[in-house]
This record gives structure tokens, sequence and C-alpha cells, in this order.
């Protein structure tokens, strides 16, 4: 039903430089697996297999990714590091890609509202590959979403629960249980101070959007940091008809930060690669 991802990548990635002054950030590798691969596998194991980047200057190696590479395939071809290529080639198969470029890093509203062009009128998934989102031995964050989709049919934002001293640097939402892991969301506030905050609850990098979001992200004004922010449209949304606020079951890692990327390092070693499946 749904079958389009949204990957906004065209980021400048500041707080991983100099790495990223000439490498998107979206390529940084967790172990050996770039984190984008981490986020279209995820979208493909929901069902999503239309994959749409929006893209910016020096992005260029996230397109050859997910395309053949007619050397070195050949170079490897009948060797034991044939093997190491599975993988990829496996998503490249699965998915169809397309690509549209964002001109001005205008905040992620206005990356969403670029993509419109290869979204067209249907509801949609947006990963922010630089959250890295494992929940082992279980359905995928854009799984679990697309579940909740068919029931609520209308936009929706994982969120999960961050300390108050960390609140100021996510999207924060206010709302009406409806169960333990789902709210219909009544306030919302891009990165609040810890007293603003009108939760604990944190938006992280997942969304099912409803098309209309991009009539109301048309609308909306640049917020903080000259940004169009995503969050303001959502607020307008949840206004006027509904959007829900699920809290995933996993673990998410930050891997735009230093700090968050090393950790997920640390797990997905320990997790997957010693246990060869990575
Ligand atoms: P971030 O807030 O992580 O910004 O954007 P960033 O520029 O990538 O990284 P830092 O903060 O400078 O280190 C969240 C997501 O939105 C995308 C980014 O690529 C990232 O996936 N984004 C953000 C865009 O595609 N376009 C924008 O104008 C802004």
């Amino acid at each position: 039903m749904i079958k389009k991802c949204l990957f906004p990548v065209a980021g400048y990635g500041t707080r991983f430089l100099p790495a990223t002054k000439s490498m998107p950030k979206e390529m940084l590798p967790i172990v050996n697996k770039p984190l984008v691969q981490y986020g279209v596998e995820e979208a493909l194991d929901a069902g999503l297999f239309e994959i749409a980047f929006v893209t910016g200057r020096g992005k260029r190696t996230i397109n050859d990714h997910f395309d053949i590479s007619y050397e070195l395939e050949h170079q490897i071809a009948g060797t034991d590091k044939e093997q190491t290529l599975v993988g990829i080639r496996n998503v490249i198969d699965r998915a169809v890609f397309s690509t549209t470029r964002q001109r001005e890093m205008k905040g992620l509203g206005h990356a969403i509202l670029t993509g419109q062009t290869l979204i067209g009128d249907e509801p949609f998934g947006v990963i922010l590959a630089d959250d890295l989102c494992i929940n082992e031995g279980g359905d995928g964050v854009m799984a679990q979403m697309v579940k909740i989709y068919k029931q609520v049919r209308c936009s929706i934002v994982a969120i999960e629960e961050v300390p108050k001293d960390q609140i100021h640097k996510f999207g924060v939402i206010a709302g009406e249980a409806v169960r333990d892991d789902l709210y219909r969301v009544t306030n919302m506030v891009e990165k609040p101070s810890a007293e603003e905050a009108p939760s604990n609850l944190a938006i992280i990098g997942r969304y099912i959007l409803t098309p209309d979001i991009f009539d109301l992200i048309r609308q909306t004004p640049p917020g903080k940091n000259g940004e169009v922010q995503i969050t303001d449209a959502l607020m307008r949304q949840a206004k006027e008809g509904c959007v829900m606020a699920y809290k995933f079951k996993g673990r998410r890692f930050d891997c735009g930060s230093v700090d968050g990327f090393v950790e997920a390092t640390n797990y997905c070693y320990e997790h997957f690669y010693k246990q060869g499946k990575l």
C-alpha cells in the first residue's frame, strides 16, 4: 500500500567534519556497510521498494553505491571476495531508485518538499539514514510504522523518550495516549529548551507522511535556525486532521553525532559482524 520511501540526504553533516568535507555523511560505514544502506534495507523490509533520494552537491557516491560497479565486479568475479557484494546486489535488485536535488539546504521540511516530484500524491515513508534503528529479531521501525498506518491512515512520527538534558536537540510532541505506544499528537515543538519541552517524547528520523503534507510545508515559513521545519508543517497537519506518534520497538543510534556513531559501530560489530551477519 505504501511503496515509496524518501531519503533526505542533502545535509552538510557539519558535526562530522572534516570527514564529510567531500564525502556524504550517509556513506560513513558502520563497520563495513554505509549508513544509507542500512536505511534502504529497513525500507525494503517494510515493503517500500521505490527509493527516492533528495541529494545535494557532493552526494553522487550515494547513487553510485546503488548501481552496478562493472569494473570492480569483473575484477573480483570468481574469487571469494565476490561474496562481499551479495548484500548490496540483493538491495539493488529489490529496489527502484530515483533522485532529485535540493539546491539550497533550507531544512528538512524543504528537503521533503523537494521530494514531491518523486513521490506524487500518495502516502510515503521518510528515513533519515543518520538515525540508525535496529530491532534485533523483530520488525524494523519502518515496518512497525507501516502496520500502524494501516490502522490509523494518517501521518505518523516515530518517537522515543529522551533525557531532559538532551531534549533541545529534537522535535518534541505532546499527545493523548490511545494505547501504551501510540499517541494522538496535540502539540509539537522543534528543539525546545528543557523548560519549554511539552514532554520527554522526541521525534526521531522515521516518518510516514500523507501527501497533503506538501501543501502544508509550502505554507510553512522558515522557523528555528531559518530552516523550513517539518515539525511546523506536521503541527498544522495535527491541528487540521490527525498526526500520530509511535513509540517504536528497538534501539536508535544518532549516527550524525560522533558518540552515537561509535556506539552504533561497537554494537553492530559485536551483534552482527562477529556473528557473521554483516
Ligand atoms: P541534520 O539536522 O542531521 O543536519 O539533518 P545535517 O546537515 O545533515 O548534519 P549536521 O547537523 O550539520 O551535522 C537531518 C536530516 O535531514 C537532511 C540531512 O541530510 C539529514 O539526513 N537534510 C537536512 C536535508 O536533506 N536537507 C536540509 O536542508 C537539511
